[in-house]
Order: C-alpha cells, then sequence, then structure tokens
C-alpha cells in the first residue's frame, strides 16, 4: 500500500511496497512516484494523475492493460493497482495498492501451454486413430468389396468371415477408445479386464497389486488412470523383450499412485528427450499434470523402467 497527496508525492508506504519494489521506506517518503513507473507510462503518468484528481473514484488503475512497476534494481514487475480517494482538509490524498502479479501470470501461462499441449495430444490421438481405422477396417473393406465386385458366389463364407473380422477390428478400435467398464465399473474392473487382453495379445504377465481400489473416483481421474497404465504398458511391450511387468495401484489418503515396472533395457532419458520423447511419455505426463498429478520415469540403460504417477484424489468438480 501506498499514499501519494495531490503532487503524487509519497506520504505513506508499507512493508510490502519496500520489499516489492526494493527500496527502503526513507528511500521513498518525499519522492515523487513517477520514481516507481517504468518507461513508456512515465512520461504521461503525472497528466494521468492529475485527470484522476478532477474525478477521484475508488477504481482499478489502467482497466484492460498490463501495468508494471519500476524496481530499484530496474527490473520491471507485473502489478495490479486499485486507487482509491482519500478527502483530507490538506487536499485528496489517493490510497493505491500494489499487487504483485507475476505469480498469477505465470500460473496463467502454465496453465495455457498445458491446455496446448492437451489439445495437440488429442490431436495425435486422433491422428493414430484415423491410421488404425484406415489401415485396419479399410483394408479388410476393401477386400471385401473386391470379392462382391467379383461377384463369386463360392466367396460367402468367405464373405462371412471377413465380416466377422470387420466387427472384430471395429469392436476392438472402439474399446480402446474408451473401455465400456470404465464408467460402469470404475479403474478396478477395467484393469482387470484390461490384463489378461494385453497379456493375451503380447505374452507379457501382469503381476498386480491395488489398495482401496473398491472405491470409485472422479471421472476423469479413472479415465486419466486407466490410460496412464495402459500406454506404460504398451511401451513394455513395444520396447522391451520382457516376459513379467509389474503394476501397483494405490490409493492412500489423499492420492492415487500409480507404479508400472518392467527389468527391460531400459533407455536413457536425456537422450530420449533430446531426441523429443514419443508422444506416449508426453501425453502421460501431460494426463498427470492436468490432474495436478506429476509422473516420473525412473531408468537407465540396463536397470529396467519405473514409471511413477501421482495423481491427487481430490478433483475439482468438471
Ligand atoms: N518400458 C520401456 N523400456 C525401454 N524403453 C522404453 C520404455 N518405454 C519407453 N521407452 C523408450 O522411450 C521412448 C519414448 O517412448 P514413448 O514416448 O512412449 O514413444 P513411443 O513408444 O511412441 O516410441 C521410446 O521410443 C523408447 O525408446
Ligand atoms: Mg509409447
Amino acid at each position: 500500500m501506498i499514499m501519494v497527496d495531490h503532487t503524487g508525492t509519497i506520504v505513506i508506504v508499507n512493508q510490502e511496497i519496500e520489499r516489492l519494489f526494493g527500496y527502503t521506506r526513507h528511500e521513498l517518503l518525499g519522492q515523487s512516484i513517477e520514481l516507481l513507473v517504468p518507461e513508456p507510462m512515465r512520461g504521461p503518468h503525472p497528466a494521468l494523475r492529475a485527470g484522476y484528481l478532477t474525478h477521484p473514484t475508488a477504481r482499478r488503475m489502467g482497466a484492460g492493460r498490463d501495468l508494471f512497476g519500476l524496481r530499484k534494481d530496474g527490473t520491471r514487475v507485473p502489478v495490479e493497482i486499485g486507487l482509491n480517494p482519500v478527502e483530507t482538509e490538506n487536499g485528496t490524498f489517493v490510497l493505491a495498492s500494489v499487487v504483485d502479479i507475476t505469480e498469477r501470470q505465470r500460473a496463467a501461462a502454465e496453465r495455457e501451454s498445458l491446455l496446448r499441449r492437451l489439445v495437440d495430444l488429442q490431436e495425435q490421438e486422433r491422428r493414430d486413430l484415423a491410421h488404425e481405422l484406415h489401415d485396419q477396417v479399410g483394408q479388410l473393406l476393401t477386400a471385401l468389396k473386391l470379392m462382391l465386385e467379383t461377384d463369386a458366389l463360392g466367396g460367402v463364407e468367405e464373405m462371412k468371415l471377413l465380416v466377422k473380422e470387420i466387427q472384430e477390428c471395429v469392436r476392438g478400435i472402439s474399446t480402446n477408445l474408451h473401455p465400456p467398464t470404465l464408467d460402469d465399473f470404475g479403474l478396478l474392473h477395467t484393469l482387470q479386464w484390461h490384463f489378461p487382453r494385453y497379456t493375451q495379445q503380447t505374452g507379457i504377465r501382469v503381476t498386480f497389486e491395488q489398495s482401496g481400489l473398491d472405491a470409485r473416483f472422479a471421472r476423469r481421474l479413472e479415465a486419466a488412470a486407466f490410460r496412464i497404465v495402459q500406454e506404460a504398458l504398451t511401451n513394455v511391450a513395444r520396447h522391451t523383450r520382457v516376459t513379467e511387468v509389474r503394476v501397483a495401484v494405490l490409493a492412500q489418503e489423499s492420492r492415487l499412485r500409480m507404479l508400472v515396472e518392467d527389468a527391460g533395457p531400459g533407455f536413457d532419458v536425456d537422450a530420449a528427450a533430446r531426441g523429443g520423447l514419443g508422444s506416449g511419455i508426453m501425453g502421460m505426463r501431460e494426463r498427470a499434470r492436468a490432474l495436478n498429478g506429476s509422473l516420473n520415469v525412473e531408468t537407465g540403460p540396463g536397470s529396467g523402467v519405473r514409471i511413477v504417477v501421482e495423481l491427487p484424489l481430490e478433483q475439482p468438480a468438471p
């Protein structure tokens, strides 16, 4: 908080202002308020001040504009300023509350960039889905069309088989997109449904440990948790030749802790990051962050991979 008289001379400052601008109160008292106003606003400021004094009301300064204060060390700090006129027999004083909004702006920028990455992630998933549809379903349909066109009557049985294959393919893609059990039966059931399917497709056994999963959690938490485990398991199948993977999902107190661990070859995280990590690990991490959680990859060449995820159970209403 800072108070100036009608000439713009600083008459009161509090500790907050001393800390924010890096001056002691003795350095500020008696100085013109313009000391704290950076260019290009410093020049026009006295006129704006005079204008304010002709209609002094309690209001925000510079509505809609980005305001900055000038620190003693010459750096600029983003601020929000509220003005309050104080009428006295010695004229109008103005009491200004100055709030450092650096942290608020940083948080907003972070949210924005997270949002952008989530949109990218979604776009990537759509691309993958488009490929899958095109490659698998498209190919089968083309084969079916060819058979129909050649009018091979003897091919009816074969065509029935093909249709069955298409059905299974569509079911598989649709199930991967959103397991139908997730909404109805929750995370535990969906994981228990997924593991044998995974083992059947990859030959990798899943050792599963859980606690506290009988409860239901926020829908988006369950979906993200499932996706993360699913992606981590896909990586194990894709990048290792292990025959076993360990999964632990523990709901404890206020958080969900998840662990996916394999004893495969591991990888060099820094090298992978330089090569621009695949969308898989990035995607898992973004999902965790979007829920105010975290994801760590513990690995190194020859030492397996351990994906450690923590998600707060308490999620704001959607
Ligand atoms: N469980 C794992 N074991 C060994 N290497 C892994 C494992 N998971 C990921 N990696 C390495 O990290 C890279 C990035 O993974 P990811 O982001 O999922 O992309 P992608 O699977 O599409 O390559 C992989 O290309 C692989 O080299
Ligand atoms: Mg992957």
